[in-house]
């Protein structure tokens, strides 16, 4: 069966700005107003497809349609699905997109989402491929900034931990750099160093100022957003490796002592080991609000896929 063009959420650089602004406007409003969004999306179902682990992302999409008056199906791992007997993603999507009106789906192979979004007659959004992009977390994120900052342009971000492995980092440099005056401070033990392709592809092509560092204190009063980031143990070839790089970083009060009245922490969570506990209490700790932000952006994402007024 042939669908008709539909849209798709596979790259962040899939929005443009103006998409951007539009869809944390709405989010503000679902959060100002939710009861007026609660049967948006009456009579309509939602997908899970999860190839790979997850919280936040996976439930949060549920929530956000469950709260938007639709319904949710779908599988949390592999294993429970006939992809444990060989099918492959391309005929998995295509039938699930006979069951649903959009899909949101996390694999670990890289470009997964592409495969899916030419086989399927519904909006694929990509829950996270692989080592490569996770787009809705930088929606989350962005909205989280906005949120804290007031503003997305005129910042200085620190990156820090696993910037080789971690999808959220390559979606957010990708996103941050189209915003005025982004400054980036890169910290990471050199085996996790960002990939070279967003450095010559995202970073200089957009001429986004940038340094690379693996000590976390050097630049730490000049930033305006720390987002801390775990190491990406389900990408090492090596168990070594990882147990060495694991505990480079971890953020405590000490390690603050000199940041910004106003810095804001994030991390997109799970944390492992990578913030310790009693940052938690500190006003500049976001990340428990960059995860409840997540709904509604993803409410406000689903709203523009599936082109409900
Ligand atoms: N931030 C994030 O993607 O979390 P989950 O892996 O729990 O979905």
């Amino acid at each position: 069966m042939k669908r008709e063009k539909t849209k798709n959420l596979i790259d962040i650089k899939d929005l443009s700005k103006k998409d951007i602004d539009d869809l944390i406007k709405v989010a503000n409003d679902i959060i100002q107003h939710k009861e007026k969004y609660s049967h948006k999306c009456d009579g309509k179902i939602l997908a899970t497809l999860f190839f790979e682990p997850s919280t936040r992302t996976r439930l949060s999409f549920e929530s956000a349609m469950l709260r938007l008056g639709g319904k949710v199906l779908g599988f949390s791992e592999s294993s429970s699905s006939s992809t444990a007997k060989g099918e492959t993603l391309a005929d998995t999507i295509q039938v699930v997109s006979g069951y649903s009106d959009i899909i949101a789906m996390r694999h670990p192979k890289e470009g997964a989402p592409v495969v899916a979004a030419n086989h399927s007659m519904v909006p694929i959004i990509n829950a996270g491929d692989g080592g490569h992009n996770h787009p809705t977390q930088t929606l989350t994120d962005l909205l989280t900034i906005s949120r804290e900052k007031k503003k997305l342009d005129n910042l200085t971000i620190g990156l820090c931990g696993d910037l080789k492995f971690g999808r959220t980092i390559h979606s957010l440099i990708t996103a941050m750099s189209r915003y005025k005056n982004t400054k980036f401070i890169l910290i990471s033990p050199d085996e996790l160093k960002i990939p070279d392709y967003i450095k010559t592809e995202v970073l200089e092509k957009n001429n986004v100022e940038y340094v690379e560092t693996n000590n976390i204190e050097e630049y730490m009063s000049e930033l305006d957003i720390l987002y801390m980031t775990r190491v990406q143990k389900e990408r090492f070839f090596n168990e070594a490796d990882y147990v060495r790089l694991k505990d480079y970083y971890i953020l405590d009060k000490h390690k603050l002592s000199t940041a910004k009245k106003d810095l804001c922490i994030l991390h997109p969570l799970p944390r492992v080991n990578e913030i310790a506990t009693e940052v938690d209490g500190d006003s500049r700790a976001k990340y428990f609000e960059q995860a409840y932000n997540g709904v509604y952006i993803r409410m406000a994402l689903i709203l523009s896929l599936l082109e409900v007024e």
